[in-house]
Order: C-alpha cells, then sequence, then structure tokens
C-alpha cells in the first residue's frame, strides 16, 4: 500500500489517495468516501485500462451527486417518505430526492472523509457515525476493507451500533470494461445475473412495490449472457419507470453465503467483470443519469449509459417492506458482509 496526498475538502480536511497492486489489478482508493478511484487490469491484447469511473480531484468528489465510485451508508438505494419504524420508533431522514431518501442522505457515508489503516495486502478505512446522523439510530463505528488477492479486490463491510439500527453498506463504482475513458457506452457488453426474480417498481419514483417476481419471459432475464442493450429500449414499463435499467435482482441461493451474482464481459477488450457477495440481492444500474458533470479523470465526459454498476445490497426500501430480508443492525452484533469483484480476460464468453 502506498499513500500520497490528494487534497483538501472545501472545510479543510485532508484526504488520502491510497494505492495498491497485485499481479493482476492496481486499484486506487480515496479516503473521500472511502471510493475506488480506479481499477487498472489487462485486456486480452495486455494493455491496461482502467475499468471504472473517477475523479481527478477532491473537488470533483465534493460535487458529484452520482455517488461515483463511493461506499454508501448508512442505507444504499431509497426508503419510500425519507422515514421507517424501528422497535416502535418512527425516524426521519433526509428527503434528498423527495419525498423519499437516497443512499444515506446528501452528507452520507459517501461525503465523509474515512480514516486509513494498512493490513495485509490493502486498508482497513474506518468511520464513526453519532446517534441520530442523517436521522439513523445509534452510534454506529463502520469499517470497509479493500484487499487484493491475484485477480480479486474483496470488499468487506464490518459494522457495531449500540442501538438497533438500519444498515445497508455497498459500493458504487460506475464500470465501463472497455475503460472509463473509451468513449463507448456499455450497451454492447454481454451480462449474466444469478437471479431468478427481482423487485418491480411501481413507478418513476423507482419505490420497489413490495413484490419478488420471477424475471421469465422478461427483459428482466439475464440468466444466460445477453447483451446489456438488447431490450433496454423496449417499451416494457419497468424500463420506462427506470429510464433503463435501475432495478433490484434477488441473488439466487442463500443470504450470508458467498455465492456468485453477476458476471459481465465486454467482447471488445476480452474483460470479464465475476461479482460475488453475501448479499441479498444486487441492483443492475445502467447509468442513465450520467450527464457529463463534473468532468471525470483526465478530462472525460462520462454521458448516459457509459458505464453501469452492480450494487450488492439489501432490497431498495427493506426497512417499509416488512416481506423482504431486513438490514437491521442489532445491537452489539457485528453486521458483516462481503462482495468479491473479481477481473479476468477471455477472447471468446458467450
Ligand atoms: C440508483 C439510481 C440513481 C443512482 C445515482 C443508483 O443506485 O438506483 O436511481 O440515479 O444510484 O444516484
Amino acid at each position: 500500500m502506498t499513500t500520497q496526498a490528494f487534497g483538501r475538502t472545501r472545510d479543510g480536511c485532508e484526504v488520502e489517495l491510497i494505492t495498491l497492486k497485485s499481479k493482476h489489478i492496481e486499484c486506487m482508493l480515496t479516503t473521500y468516501g472511502a471510493a475506488i478511484v480506479s481499477i487498472k487490469t489487462r485486456d486480452s491484447k495486455g494493455e491496461i485500462r482502467d475499468v471504472v469511473l473517477g475523479f481527478d480531484s477532491v473537488d470533483a468528489y465534493e460535487r458529484q451527486d452520482k455517488y461515483i465510485g463511493a461506499t454508501i451508508g448508512r442505507c444504499a438505494n431509497r426508503i419510500s417518505g425519507a422515514s421507517f419504524t424501528l422497535n416502535g420508533e418512527t425516524y426521519r431522514l433526509e428527503q434528498n430526492e423527495p419525498p423519499n431518501h437516497l443512499h444515506g442522505g446528501g452528507k452520507g457515508f459517501d461525503k465523509r472523509v474515512w480514516t486509513p489503516h494498512p493490513i495485509q495486502d490493502g486498508v482497513r478505512f474506518t468511520l464513526s457515525s453519532q446517534h441520530l446522523d442523517g436521522g439513523y439510530p445509534g452510534f454506529m463505528d463502520t469499517e470497509v476493507r479493500y484487499t487484493l488477492n491475484g485477480r480479486e479486490l474483496i470488499i468487506r463491510y464490518k459494522a457495531v451500533s449500540d442501538m438497533d439500527t438500519v444498515c445497508n453498506l455497498t459500493n458504487h463504482s460506475y464500470f465501463n470494461l472497455d475503460g472509463h475513458d473509451g468513449g463507448t457506452t456499455i450497451l454492447d457488453h454481454m451480462m449474466k445475473l444469478y437471479g431468478r426474480a427481482f423487485t418491480p417498481v411501481t413507478g418513476y419514483e423507482c419505490l420497489p412495490s413490495g413484490r419478488i417476481v420471477p424475471v421469465d419471459g422478461t427483459p428482466m432475464d439475464f440468466r444466460s449472457f445477453t447483451g446489456i442493450g438488447a431490450h433496454i429500449d423496449d417499451g416494457y414499463d419497468q424500463l420506462r419507470f427506470g429510464n433503463g435499467y435501475d432495478h433490484n435482482w434477488v441473488v439466487d441461493g442463500e443470504l450470508g453465503s458467498l455465492r456468485p451474482a453477476a458476471e459481465v464481459y465486454s467482447p471488445n477488450s476480452g474483460i470479464l467483470l465475476r461479482v460475488s457477495a453475501t448479499l441479498p440481492g444486487i441492483h443492475f444500474y445502467s447509468g442513465n443519469y450520467l450527464d457529463g458533470c463534473p468532468c471525470g479523470k483526465g478530462n472525460t465526459m462520462y454521458y448516459k449509459r457509459c458505464a453501469f454498476c452492480l450494487e450488492t445490497q439489501f432490497f431498495p426500501d427493506a426497512p417499509n417492506q416488512p416481506g423482504f430480508p431486513q438490514p437491521i443492525l442489532k445491537k452489539g452484533e457485528p453486521w458483516e458482509h462481503t462482495t468479491i469483484l473479481r477481473f479476468e480476460v477471455h477472447e471468446i464468453r458467450y
């Protein structure tokens, strides 16, 4: 692990840039938002490609509102009505996507400066969050560990609280397996999701109805490799509501066991990303609202659908959906989950 100064936040906090290296991957992270800044790996021709979106300055990280690369907390995705009830108490959160709450609010964990600690093959970021921070109950200590192991970037989350609370941590990286600056969209990428069912939304607010619906016969069926762009503009209601894909799939298998969740392959670069996780869901977002602002690394403009996110998570609005697995961190019991991003190179994959 090597560390260098990245700059200062508007209120004067020092921010660092940390580099991890394995034989196959070089990954840069920042203490601002415990975010992934870059992931460099070789394509099928041996050329190095940086396959995630990111920014060159702390100022751009402070200004961006797309959660690019960041750790999301306390709760990923939306909470309807920006409130939930736990143990008989109702908690009100910031309506940063009125009238709902998105990704922990406008000053969620993605907008905090985390403390870095070197560990074997990686770094551990820690953050303390006060009782009622953002409206959430309980004093919560959080850590995110990033380690490299050959072709894998392993992300381990751990949180503890002195009261029962809601906790749903994820990473919000945007990937383009041809490179963040390749000038291409992700519509030609081929994707497989290990999800036989998804959680449909009720309308343009992208809130789940609470139902869990099989993907059979719908454009949500990615059980075998399918082009991301193959059906994205079909006149299917769910895709109209999301302006493309912006949905949660139920990952096959058992919550808590590490199992495959997704694979994405670029026929152009030959890079294959495999995502596995212990979490119950995976949110596939096709970058529908990227709008070029602020400018990305090396002055690259990040436009609509130039990258995709695969956020391993508890389902959206789960605190208000009793039929969904609950993202509850119990007082004194650690909340622990793992996501692994594995980068391989293949000539033909489907
Ligand atoms: C959400 C999108 C949102 C994006 C950026 C995704 O996780 O599902 O609706 O636009 O994050 O905020």
